[in-house]
C-alpha cells in the first residue's frame, strides 16, 4: 500500500510542528477565550478539557491512522480502506477546506492591519480609534479583499513549496517563536494584579454558572480548534513515517493545542481584569475581545503595553497562517492524487478558488448590501462570512467527524487499526490506552457528536 515517491516528514517532531500549527489558530485565540468568558469560565473550561479527552484525542488518532495506513490523500485513503461510498468522508472534507479558507483568510486579514497599527502607536503614542472605526474597517470592500489576499498568498506560497520546503521549514519556524511568544506573554501578565481573578475564573468550577448550552458548545469548539473531522490529521498523517507512534503524536497536539487555548485565557482575561471596572463591559461581539477591547486595554492600562501588543498580533497571525497553510494542504494534496495535477498547478487553482470565496465574505461584512444582508441560517447569522462559519463549526465538521468515528470505530478492519497503533503488551494483551480509545472511538465520541447535531438541529449556534 505504501506509495514510494511521496514526501514525508523529515524530522521526527515534522508531524507534530505541523499538526499544531494547524490546530492552534484563530480558534485559540479568538474564538475560545470569548466563548469560556460567555460561558462564565471554570466549569466551561472543565467540559471542554473532557471533550478534548474523550472525543478530540480518539478522532485525532483515528484520522492520522487512516493517513498512515494509506499514505494518501483523503478521498484516495477511504476508497482505499472502505466500501465505496465512504470516500464522501474525503470530499466532505475538500468543501470544508474551502468553507472554512474563504473567511478564515479574511478574519485573519485583520490581524496584519491590528499589527501595523500597533506598531504606530508603540512608536508615536497611543491615539484611541474613534467609535464605529471597526465597523468602517470591516465595511472597506477593497481593503478587506487586500488583506484576504496578502493572507492568501503567504499560504500559497508555503504549499507551493511543498511538503518539506514548505509546511515543515514553516512550521519548524512558526511555532517555536509562536510558543515563545506565548510564554512571554504569561509571565509579562503575571505581575499584573487581575492574574488572581484570572485563575479564579478560569480554574474555580462553578456548575450553576455554566448555561444549559455550555457542553455542546464546548464539543462543538474542540473539532474546529483540533482540526478535526475534515481531513487535515489524514493527509498530514498520509506523510508520516511507519516508526511514529500515532499515539504519541496525537497527545502531543492535543496537549499543546489546549495549553496554548489556555495561555491565551490567562493572556486576555488578566488585562481584561487589571483594568478596573473593564470586565463587566467587555465587547459583546465575538470579534470585540480580540481586536477592539484588547488593544485599548493594553495601551491605556497594562505597564509594557506597547510592547506587549504588536508581539501579541504576530502571534495571532503566525497561528492563523499555520492553520491556513493545513487548510490548504487538504485541497491540494487531493487535487494532486485524485485529479493528477501537478503540486503547482494544484496550488494555484485551489487557492484561487478558495480566494474567490474569501471575496464574497470580504464583501459581507458592510460594502455590499446583499452579501451582507444574504441570510440562510435566520437571525443573527446573516451574512456570508457568518454563514460559512456556522456551515462550517456546526454543520460540515461535526458530521465529518460522526463519519470517522463510525468508520474506524464500526467498519475498518480491526486488525488494521491495531496494527497501526501498536498498542499491545508483550504477552498480546491490548495496553489500557487501547481499550479506552476502542471506547471512546466506538460509543462516547459518536453518541457526544450526535447530540450536537441534534443540538444544532434545534437550533443553537456554535460558530
Ligand atoms: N484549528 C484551527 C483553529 O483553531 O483556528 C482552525 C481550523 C484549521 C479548523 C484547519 C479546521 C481545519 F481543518
Amino acid at each position: 500500500m505504501e506509495q514510494a515517491n511521496r514526501a514525508q516528514w523529515r524530522s521526527k517532531i515534522g508531524f507534530i510542528l505541523a499538526a499544531t500549527g494547524s490546530a492552534v489558530g484563530l480558534g485559540n485565540l479568538w474564538k475560545f477565550p470569548y466563548i469560556t468568558w460567555h460561558n462564565n469560565g471554570g466549569a466551561f473550561v472543565l467540559i471542554y478539557l473532557v471533550s478534548v479527552v474523550l472525543i478530540g484525542w480518539p478522532i485525532m488518532m483515528a484520522e492520522i491512522l487512516i493517513g498512515r495506513k494509506t499514505h494518501e490523500s483523503p478521498v484516495p485513503a477511504m476508497e482505499k480502506l472502505g466500501p465505496k461510498g465512504w470516500s464522501i468522508v474525503g470530499w466532505l472534507g475538500v468543501l470544508t477546506g474551502f468553507v472554512i479558507l474563504g473567511y478564515y483568510t479574511v478574519i485573519a486579514g485583520w490581524t496584519i492591519t491590528s499589527f501595523i497599527s500597533c506598531i504606530q502607536w508603540s512608536f508615536s503614542g497611543y491615539t484611541p480609534p474613534a467609535d464605529g472605526a471597526f465597523g468602517e474597517f470591516i465595511g472597506n470592500g477593497p481593503l478587506q479583499i487586500l488583506l484576504a489576499f496578502i493572507f492568501m498568498a503567504a499560504t500559497t506560497l508555503v504549499i507551493w513549496k511543498g511538503i518539506n520546503k514548505g509546511i515543515e521549514a514553516t512550521t519548524r519556524i512558526l511555532m517555536p517563536v509562536l510558543l515563545g511568544i506565548l510564554i512571554y506573554l504569561v509571565i509579562m501578565v503575571m505581575f499584573l494584579p487581575g492574574r488572581a481573578d484570572t485563575f479564579k475564573f478560569l480554574f474555580n468550577p462553578n456548575f450553576g454558572e455554566l448555561p444549559s448550552t455550555g457542553i455542546l458548545e464546548a464539543v462543538g469548539h474542540a473539532f474546529f480548534t483540533l482540526s478535526l473531522g475534515m481531513g487535515v490529521m489524514i493527509t498530514y498523517g498520509s506523510y508520516m513515517g511507519r516508526g511514529e507512534s500515532i499515539t504519541r503524536n496525537a497527545v502531543m497536539v492535543v496537549f499543546l493545542d489546549t495549553f496554548v487555548a489556555i495561555c491565551a485565557c490567562i493572556i486576555m482575561y488578566t488585562i481584561i481584569f487589571s483594568a478596573p471596572g473593564v470586565a463587566e463591559s467587555v465587547s459583546g461581539s465575538t470579534v470585540g475581545m480580540l481586536f477592539i477591547t484588547l488593544p485599548d486595554l493594553l495601551y491605556t492600562e497594562i505597564p509594557f503595553g506597547h510592547i506587549i501588543a504588536p508581539i501579541f498580533y504576530i502571534l495571532v497571525a503566525f497561528a492563523a497562517l499555520s492553520s491556513t497553510i493545513s487548510l490548504l494542504e487538504v485541497i491540494v494534496s487531493l487535487f494532486i492524487d485524485k485529479l493528477k495535477m501537478t503540486r503547482h498547478q494544484a496550488t494555484i487553482i485551489g487557492s484561487s478558488f478558495a480566494f474567490i470565496v474569501s471575496i464574497f465574505s470580504a464583501l459581507s461584512l458592510g460594502a455590499v448590501g446583499i452579501f451582507s444582508k444574504f441570510s440562510f441560517f435566520g437571525e443573527g447569522k446573516e451574512g456570508v462570512l457568518s454563514t460559512l462559519d456556522h456551515l462550517a463549526a456546526n454543520w460540515m465538521l461535526p458530521v465529518g467527524g460522526l463519519l470517522i468515528t463510525l468508520f474506524v470505530g464500526w467498519k475498518l478492519d480491526k486488525k488494521i487499526v491495531e496494527e497501526e497503533l501498536g498498542l499491545f503488551n508483550e504477552d498480546g494483551s491490548p495496553k489500557f490506552t487501547y481499550q479506552m480509545f476502542r471506547f471512546f472511538i466506538r460509543f462516547t465520541a459518536p453518541i457526544a457528536i450526535l447530540a450536537v447535531i441534534i443540538a444544532v438541529i434545534l437550533g443553537k449556534d456554535f460558530s
